[in-house]
């Protein structure tokens, strides 16, 4: 097991360039198993959740191969309609192999996702969008097990609305099912993040008629041919604004190349409202922070064009260096909080209570070692070693890995001192 070694107080300064998105990769790779044919897939971020797609897809009788930064597929059986356990329990995004499995090949089972460190994170809606298209969903074993009638998946109005708002990988699954059901779908209440308006752009290129993505209500005509066609996944905006965070929090000056602002417009906001400085450029975002005083702004993470819950642990880091006490409500994953005792331990002022946490600051941050429980609690601890007096040590960076490209590079590219080693502590 690795860990990331950071000393802290070094100014971070430059560019650098942004992956392409682990959000919207593998609802796409997923969606290889609706198409007939090679194709490839151009910008795809080499992580442990990718390697994890492909797996799962290999189980299912589709190939991947790198080429540089591109991935060839190449479907060679149709018949495997099972993901395991094994696979899926690695990644909650494995269960959006479900509707293309069901739409393209009449049945799969899927193994249910489980929760997760920060809560249940449960399917339902995913079930009840594929139900209402005519599949037939039980539970055996801990599995989904599901069957399209003989006369095969049709259109229907459907309503995903989830007890927070909307549902990203649940909107896409049945977005991609109803590609190849009869007739018009309807889903409303559908999430508008900009992954599932990727992902409807990719579907519309391969030839499915998908209006309306992007916006509260989407339409499918279903039926139409899918033909593969190669793909150029956008950046990935978590990434892009977890290293502006982490220029603003080291009152440096970092540009975000080969991203896109238009999906970060919420944290533009925030960034400007605390007080930094910035500039948009048509495919890059600079933040400058090296005037380095900012005064504490509540956030309150939501749904697009909301704060994104997946920001919001990396902001809590920049939060402990504000002047004054900010409010952090988290409106998606009400037990996403496991970096606040690891904050905690590096010196920040924190009182969570339910759904929110106050922040006050400026906290000197020391060094300390700390323990990343999951992707964005890891990169709120990283970003955290970046202020932190002395050497922090995060352990399990692994987490790290499963959604950011060689982050310790870019960092250091920047002007950080953070070196990856295995962690001789490790068990
Ligand atoms: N929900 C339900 N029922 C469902 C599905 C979701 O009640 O059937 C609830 C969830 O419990 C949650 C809310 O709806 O409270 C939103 O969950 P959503 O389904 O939108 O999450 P997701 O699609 O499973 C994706 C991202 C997450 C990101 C969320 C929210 C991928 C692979 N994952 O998950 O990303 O936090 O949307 O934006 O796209 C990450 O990258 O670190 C990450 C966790």
């Amino acid at each position: 097991m690795d860990c990331f070694l950071l000393q802290g107080g070094r100014r971070l300064q430059g560019q650098v360039m942004a992956s392409g998105s682990k959000n919207a990769s593998l609802p796409i790779l997923a969606a290889s198993l609706l198409l007939d044919g090679a194709w490839q897939l151009q910008k795809v971020p080499r992580l442990r959740d990718v390697a994890t797609m492909q797996d799962l897809l290999s189980a299912l009788g589709v190939q991947s191969q790198w080429r540089a930064e591109a991935m060839e597929i190449q479907p060679q059986s149709s018949e495997p309609t099972e993901a395991p356990y094994d696979i899926v329990r690695r990644m909650r995004a494995s269960i959006c192999v479900l509707g293309p499995l069901l739409a393209k090949r009449g049945s799969a089972r899927v193994s249910l996702p489980g929760g997760c460190v920060f809560g249940a994170r449960p399917v339902d809606l995913h079930v009840r969008g594929l139900q209402a298209l005519g599949a037939k969903i039980e539970q055996e074993g801990g599995d989904l097990v599901a069957t399209v009638p003989p006369s095969g998946l049709r259109g229907v109005a459907i309503d995903l609305r989830s007890a927070y708002g909307s549902t990203v990988l649940g909107t896409i699954n049945v977005m991609m099912a109803a590609c190849l059901a009869r007739g018009e779908t309807v889903i409303g209440s559908a999430a508008r993040e900009p992954e599932v308006v990727e992902v409807a752009s990719f579907l519309r290129a391969c030839g499915a008629k998908i209006e309306g993505a992007g916006e509260d209500r989407i339409h499918i005509e279903g039926g139409h041919a899918l033909r593969p066609v190669s793909w150029a996944l956008s950046a990935d905006r978590m990434e892009t604004g977890t290293l502006l965070l982490a220029g603003a929090i080291t009152r440096g000056q970092v540009r975000v190349l080969g991203c896109r602002p238009q999906d970060l417009q919420s944290l533009q906001s925030m960034l400007l409202a605390v007080g930094c400085r910035l500039q948009v450029g048509t495919d890059w975002l600079e933040v400058d922070a090296r005037d380095g005083s900012w005064s504490a702004v509540d956030v309150e993470t939501g749904v697009y064009p909301g704060f994104p819950t997946d920001l919001q642990a990396q902001w809590m880091a920049f939060a402990t260096q504000m002047e004054g006490r900010s409010r952090i409500v988290e409106k998606i994953y009400p037990e996403r909080f496991m970096h606040v005792p690891e904050l905690q331990r590096l010196g920040a002022r924190l009182n969570r209570q339910g759904n929110q946490v106050q922040v006050q600051g400026p906290a000197r941050l020391t060094a300390a070692p700390v323990l990343a429980s999951d992707l964005r609690a890891s990169a709120c601890l990283v970003l955290a070693g970046l202020v932190a007096r002395g050497t922090t040590c995060v352990r399990r960076v692994y987490h790290l890995d499963r959604g950011y490209v060689a982050l310790e590079e870019k960092l250091s590219a920047l002007g950080a001192k953070v070196v990856r080693q295995r962690d001789a502590q490790a068990p």
